[in-house]
């Protein structure tokens, strides 16, 4: 099995200085073939092909993601779900070839999606783990160190008709002895999750249709910590938002969504994925990247860090 590389610069250039991108909702997809198409994914597959959700989602865009990621060279990047669109064994193949000048270059930490555990069999399977193993991490934690960052990364998905998550009461117990290890006292921590926790407008964002269900007792476990996290790194609701939430310590929480890194242009939408800095303070600088006509190029800055 192919192990993720360290990071293309060494400790001592790294410093205090890391820069990661954050993709998410890449969504590969390929035609199920008549034999898989039962169940939730009859519904999806008339969704995507017939209603034509699937022109959403472009190859083109896709591989503009990549080759701007690539481009930026960043010391990490994190993944944050929805690979494929109906967790088919050859979307997954797909998505891990056209993913791999990404996961052969730079130490990458993924975490899976709703779509990635679209059907009951595909879970039971854990069909995503036999392609992307080294970068999910093992354990109810996927955990990525880097220089003194680390990412931790949860999964809230569950198969069947959800889109909505809801993180099970053993990965929230893992995250608080995590949280609460001294050695991460001096570290940046960030969570990934493909569910947003706060919603646009800084409530939680516990929708019952497609949010986290469990948002509160995420972010009552992140507040009964010293330090909170720089930010939480999401996707799944594919339109990019930046947006921080008051905790009951009045200490605020701040949630970077990516949007979607496949989307092709389409209203005032199209594919984001987002670049961040961090410093010797911390994050420091959030700024989007955007798809126009061909290619990703720097878009806005998101969120940057009061001076
Ligand atoms: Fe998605
Ligand atoms: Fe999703």
């Amino acid at each position: 099995m192919q192990h993720p590389p360290s990071s293309h610069r060494s400790r001592e250039e790294l410093g205090n200085t890391v820069k990661i991108a954050h993709l998410t909702d890449l969504h590969w997809m390929t035609p199920p073939s008549p034999t898989r198409l039962v169940g939730k994914r009859l519904l999806g597959s008339a969704n995507l092909y017939l209603r034509g959700r699937r022109r959403h989602f472009q190859r083109e865009v896709q591989r503009a993601a990549v080759e701007r990621v690539v481009a930026l060279a960043p010391d990490m990047v994190v993944i944050s779900g929805d690979l494929t669109a109906q967790a088919l064994p050859e979307e997954f193949r797909l998505a891990r070839g056209c993913l791999d000048p990404i996961l052969s270059r730079f130490p990458t930490l993924l975490v899976p999606g709703n779509h990635d555990v679209y059907t009951r069999g595909a879970a039971r399977e854990d069909r995503i783990r036999e392609l992307f193993a080294p970068w999910l991490g093992e354990g109810p934690l996927g955990r990525l160190d880097l220089g003194r960052v680390t990412c931790l990364g949860l999964d809230a998905n569950r198969p069947g008709l959800f889109a909505s998550g809801l993180l099970p009461q053993a990965q929230l117990d893992a995250l608080g002895t995590t949280l609460s290890d001294p050695s991460l006292a001096d570290r940046h921590l960030l969570i990934a999750i493909h569910h947003p926790v706060i919603d646009p407008a800084g409530g939680l964002y516990q929708k019952r249709s497609h949010g986290l269900l469990n948002a509160d007792a995420l972010t009552d476990l992140i507040d009964q910590q010293r330090s909170l996290p720089e930010a939480i790194l999401s996707g799944h609701v594919h339109r990019a938002y930046c947006a921080t939430h008051t905790l009951p310590s009045g200490r605020r929480l701040l949630q970077l969504d990516a949007g979607a890194g496949g989307y092709a242009p389409h209203g005032d939408r199209t594919g984001t994925f987002n670049l961040y800095q961090l410093d010797e303070r911390g994050l420091s600088v959030a700024t989007q990247q955007r798809y126009s006509e061909g290619a990703y190029r720097e878009g806005p800055t998101v969120w940057a860090r009061r001076p």
